[in-house]
């Protein structure tokens, strides 16, 4: 079995979420798991729970994962 991995994992891994300790990778796991939403993310991960200064950041990942599924 091939498992195709999205262009967005290739990216290299950072921290987003330091409050939670939530990598990029668990964020793009997640999206592609079915949390395509911001509440989504923040129900299952924790991003967004404690100083809330990586909303924006989340966000934007959500908008970026939307766009490649577009294309
Ligand atoms: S960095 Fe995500 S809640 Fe603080």
């Amino acid at each position: 079995m091939v498992i195709k991995k999205s262009p967005l994992q290739a990216k290299p891994d950072y921290l987003i979420c330091t409050c939670m300790e939530v990598m990029y990778s668990q964020i793009i796991e997640a999206i592609e798991d079915g949390s395509d939403t911001f509440q989504a993310l923040s129900d299952r991960l924790g991003v967004g729970t404690g100083c809330s200064s990586c909303v924006e950041e989340v966000m934007e990942v959500l908008r970026e994962a939307k766009e490649s599924k577009c294309n």
